[in-house]
């Protein structure tokens, strides 16, 4: 069969990714972007794209037969997940030993399903995790183009002090007030405009709709409305959906060569091919990106690659939490699915925590505040291939959660006794109040300045480069998304002026 050839090839479509194929596309470069998720741009037979979390269906999750949502019960009662059919969904909940990973599938990535907020994160510590990089550079080029390119905007004050919307994140305000913990807005993609509009009864309900992890109908700035479309509109950007990368091989004159497959929506396998590349582009998130490089080496198809492949992974500290409120403590039926405020101690040197208030878009009074604490710790998991199954493996043990559940738990003990509360048990499945046997912040296995230089090239081969969050290791202490971008900005535009 004839064997494509072009001169670019991105995998994947999240934030990296959609940043570099944009930034090649301008340039002038002919690229090919390459995701294995759909393209989220037709409305089902209920006449919307996306199912909400009350009662997702078989565009919810990636081919299972039962939804997994994060808060796995209420009253320790199975309400929240609902049997589907298998389908190339939205969401994807990678299972590993000790630890699950959630992450988008579709073009966009994580952004089709994630919670909007875009956080630049304070300079000192994006000094201390990535100390290669020009900081003073980044806060004053990067930071602001990534925050521009995603359309990041910021509630209004007067608005929010009285809307529904937030009713339950201004009740979270007060209960940390009185315990000394102070609170800071948090800039989302989610248009706020938009949300106003809703509460107010003028257009479709997403953000007051229950629609958060399995996509948004309406309102939010994910990047098929932002990067995507600017890099297809250069005319030299091309997508590929419903199509995996499998493995990619070097050629002795330098081309790189990559194995896909492609699928149908329901699974079906509808070919396997080849295509052909001078430069190649890894923007498949930190698992997908590092069990890539890690089957080339281990298969020996690139065995020059680094030994320090898979190292430095985190789940960004990330222990989810919910206070049980007292009956008058109501934090109403109207809750904005994307988060406006954090409860902010990340001065405190002890328990660095940033705490996202979180809503709980059940449609009932639940007398739970929810949270989301990004902590810090220094440890850290390692991505390894299995070559049995021929897939990544995640070595993490729940053991090293624990400093972070330490320091989530001090900040909030601290605010249960001011407020005379305690934590909910009944959320998680079983009886635990923490939950950080997820994440949604995956970051690190292809660490910068480590296996790739300092500008995301791949040491020990040329043309090869990471663009996405396996970059950063392991934390931000904040919310990652417009970090990754922001790098991802500033990498192509090195590698644009030095390699091509
Ligand atoms: P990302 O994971 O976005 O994209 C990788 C893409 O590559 C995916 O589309 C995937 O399908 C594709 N892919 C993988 N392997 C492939 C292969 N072999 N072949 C072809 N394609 C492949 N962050 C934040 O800053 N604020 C927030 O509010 C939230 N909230 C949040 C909620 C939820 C529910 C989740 C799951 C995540 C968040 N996040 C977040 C995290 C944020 O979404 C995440 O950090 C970024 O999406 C990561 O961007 P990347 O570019 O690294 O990859």
């Amino acid at each position: 069969a004839e064997r494509p050839y072009v001169p670019a090839v991105v995998i994947g479509s999240g934030y990296g990714a959609a940043t570099t194929a944009l930034r090649l596309g301008s340039a002038g470069v002919p690229t090919l972007m390459l995701e294995m998720g759909r393209l989220w741009d037709t409305a089902g037979a209920d006449g919307k794209i996306f199912p909400d979390m009350i009662q997702p269906d078989h565009r919810s999750m990636w081919f299972r037969t039962r939804t997994e949502a994060p808060l796995a019960s209420i009253l320790w009662l199975d309400l929240v997940n609902r049997d589907i059919k298998p389908y190339a969904g939205v969401l994807d909940r990678m299972h590993f030993d000790e630890m699950d990973v959630y992450v988008g599938r579709g073009v966009g990535g994580g952004s089709l399903v994630n919670g909007g907020m875009a956080v630049t994160p304070e300079r000192d510590y994006f000094e201390e995790i990535l100390p290669r990089v020009d900081a003073e550079q980044m806060y004053r080029r990067y930071f602001p183009l990534a925050n521009r390119m995603l359309g990041v905007n910021s509630v209004d004050r007067d608005w929010f002090e009285q809307c529904d919307s937030y009713g339950y994140a201004r009740l979270s305000r007060a209960h940390a007030d009185r315990a000394g913990f102070g609170t800071t807005f948090v800039p989302n993609v989610y248009d706020f405009d938009y949300l106003q509009r809703e509460e107010a009864g003028e257009v479709p309900k997403s953000a007051l709709g229950s629609e958060v992890i399995y996509g948004n109908n309406y309102g939010k700035r994910s990047l098929d409305k932002s990067y995507i479309p600017a890099a297809i509109g250069t005319g030299n950007v091309t997508l590929q959906t419903l199509t995996r990368v499998r493995s990619f091989r070097q050629e002795a004159d330098g081309t790189y060569v990559l194995t896909t497959e492609r699928i149908d929506e329901l699974g079906e396998v509808r070919g396997v091919g080849e295509v052909a590349c001078k430069h190649l582009f890894l923007g498949a998130g930190s698992l997908g990106s590092t069990e890539l490089l890690l089957r080339a080496r281990e298969t020996g198809a690139l065995p020059e690659l680094s030994g320090e492949l898979g190292e430095q992974w985190g789940p960004n500290g990330n222990v989810m939490l919910g206070r049980a409120n007292h009956p008058w403590d109501t934090t109403g039926l109207v809750q904005s699915g994307m988060p406006a405020l954090g409860i902010d101690n990340r001065a405190d040197p002890v328990n660095p925590v940033f705490a996202e208030i979180a809503p709980v878009p059940a449609g009932i009074e639940t007398w739970a505040s929810l949270y989301l604490a990004i902590t810090r710790t220094r440890e850290r998991g390692r991505i390894e291939y299995d070559a049995a199954t021929d897939s990544a493996r995640l070595r993490w043990q729940e053991s090293q959660g624990q400093p972070g559940i330490d320091q989530a738990k001090a900040v909030f003990d601290l605010i249960n006794r001011a407020n005379g509360t305690s934590y909910r048990h009944d959320l998680f499945g079983d009886t635990r109040a923490f939950e950080n046997r997820f994440t949604y912040h995956p970051l690190g296995g292809n660490v910068l300045g480590r296996v790739t230089d300092d500008f995301g090239r791949v040491r020990g081969y040329s043309n090869l480069y990471v663009t996405d969050g396996s970059l950063i290791p392991g934390s931000t202490g904040v919310n990652p998304f417009v970090t990754i971008t922001a790098l991802a900005e500033r990498n192509i535009e090195r590698v644009l002026a030095e390699d091509f």
